[in-house]
C-alpha cells in the first residue's frame, strides 16, 4: 500500500510517500522560513499563498522521488488540524481534488497524532499502551496512548508551549526565527550554570507552564546590555536545561514527539532518565520531529488500513484536539 501524505498546517509545504504504512519512500519539505523570518513569526496569509504556489510541485516531486505514479497510489492522508486555518485549507482542497480525480480514498489526520506517528516510521505501529510527550511550537501535551488511535489527554501547558518559549527568548537574543534550532546550537557551547532560571511548575501536577521561565530569561537578558557571547551561550544552555528538567522530571514519557523533540538537550535528558528507570523510550530521528508529511502519511496509512474513510464534507479545524475525531 502506498499512501501520499500532505502537510500544510504551518510554514512547511510538505508531501511524502510511505509504503506499507511504515517505509518512507520520499519526504519533501519546502520550508517557508525565509519568507517569515523578517516578521519574527509566521504570517498566516503569506503562508497560505505560498502553500498554494508550492504544494503541487512538492507533491509531484514526492511522487517522482518515490518512483510512484498515480495509479500506484492507494490513498491520501492530509493534515486537517490543528494549525493555521487558511494554510490547512490549501492542503485539504488539494487532497480532496486529487482523491476525487484519481478515485482514491482520503483521510484527514490530526497534526499532533501525526507527530506521534513519527515514532511509528519503520514499524507502522505505536507501542501501546504508552505515555507520550508532544512538544512543538504550539503544544506541550502529555498524552496517554491507550490503544491504536485512542488517546486521553493527561496534561498540557497552561500558557506558552515549550517551543514558543524557546522562540521568544531566541528572538530577543537576536537568533532569528524559528529560534529553537539556533538556541540548541548556541547552548552546546554554553555553561548551564551561567544564568539561574527557575524550573517551571514543580507542584506535582501533570500540567506545564513556560511563561514564567520565559520571562525570567528575558529579564536576565535585559539586565545585561551588550552581552558577551559566553553569556548568550550560557543563557541558551540554562534555558534548555530547565525546560528539559520540567518536561522530563515528572512524567516517565516513553514517546517523544513534535518539533522540540529535535532538541539535543531534551533528547539526551529523556534517554538518560528512561535508562535510569529502565523504561524504553522512542524518539524519532531529529529531521522527522519537525513538521513533515511522512508522519502524516504513516498515521493516515494506519487509519486507512482500519477501513477509515473521510467524506467530501470534511473541513479543517484550527484547534482540533488530539483524540477528537482525530
Ligand atoms: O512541530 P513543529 O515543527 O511545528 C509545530 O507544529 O509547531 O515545531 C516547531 C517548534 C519551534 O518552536 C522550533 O523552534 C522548535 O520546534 N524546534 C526546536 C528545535 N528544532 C525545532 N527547539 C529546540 N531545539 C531544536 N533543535
Ligand atoms: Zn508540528
Amino acid at each position: 500500500m502506498q499512501v501520499l501524505g500532505i502537510e500544510t498546517s504551518c510554514d512547511e509545504t510538505a508531501a511524502a510517500v510511505v509504503a506499507d504504512g511504515a517505509r518512507v519512500r520520499s519526504n519533501i519539505i519546502a520550508s517557508q522560513a525565509a519568507i517569515h523570518e523578517r516578521y519574527g513569526g509566521v504570517v498566516p496569509e503569506l503562508a497560505s499563498r505560498r502553500h498554494l504556489e508550492r504544494l503541487l510541485p512538492v507533491i509531484n516531486l514526492a511522487l517522482t522521488e518515490a518512483r510512484v505514479s498515480w495509479p500506484e497510489v492507494d490513498g491520501i492522508a492530509v493534515t486537517r488540524g490543528p494549525g493555521l486555518v487558511g494554510a490547512l485549507a490549501v492542503g485539504m482542497a488539494a487532497a480532496k481534488s486529487l482523491a476525487f480525480v484519481h478515485g482514491l480514498p482520503f483521510v484527514g489526520v490530526n497534526h499532533l497524532e501525526g507527530h506521534l506517528f513519527a515514532n511509528a516510521i519503520g514499524t507502522g505501529a505505536l507501542p501501546v499502551p504508552a505515555l507520550a510527550l508532544i512538544v512543538s511550537g504550539a503544544h506541550t501535551d502529555l498524552v496517554l496512548v491507550e490503544a491504536p488511535h485512542q488517546y486521553t489527554m493527561l496534561g498540557r501547558t497552561r500558557d506558552d508551549a515549550a517551543g514558543e518559549a524557546f522562540d521568544k527568548v531566541a528572538r530577543a537574543m537576536g537568533l532569528g526565527y524559528p529560534g529553537g534550532p539556533a538556541l540548541d546550537r548556541l547552548g552546546q557551547t554554553g555553561d548551564a550554570a551561567t544564568v539561574p532560571l527557575p524550573v517551571p511548575m514543580q507542584d506535582g501536577g501533570l500540567d506545564f507552564s513556560f511563561s514564567g521561565v520565559k520571562t525570567a530569561a528575558l529579564r536576565a537578558l535585559a539586565a545585561r546590555p551588550d552581552p558577551p557571547q559566553a553569556f548568550l551561550a550560557g543563557l541558551a544552555a540554562s534555558l534548555q536545561r530547565v525546560v528539559a528538567d520540567a518536561l522530563v522530571g515528572r512524567p516517565q514519557a516513553i514517546l517523544l514527539a513534535g518539533g522540540v523533540a529535535a532538541n539535543s538537550v531534551l533528547r539526551r535528558r529523556l534517554r538518560d532518565e528512561a535508562a535510569r528507570l529502565g523504561v524504553p523510550v522512542h524518539i524519532p530521528p531529529a529531521e522527522l520531529c519537525t513538521d513533515n508529511a511522512a508522519m502524516i502519511a504513516v498515521c493516515g496509512a494506519s487509519r486507512l488500513a482500519r477501513g477509515e474513510r473521510d467524506g467530501w464534507a470534511l473541513g479543517v479545524t484550527s484547534d482540533l484536539p488530539l483524540g477528537q475525531g482525530a
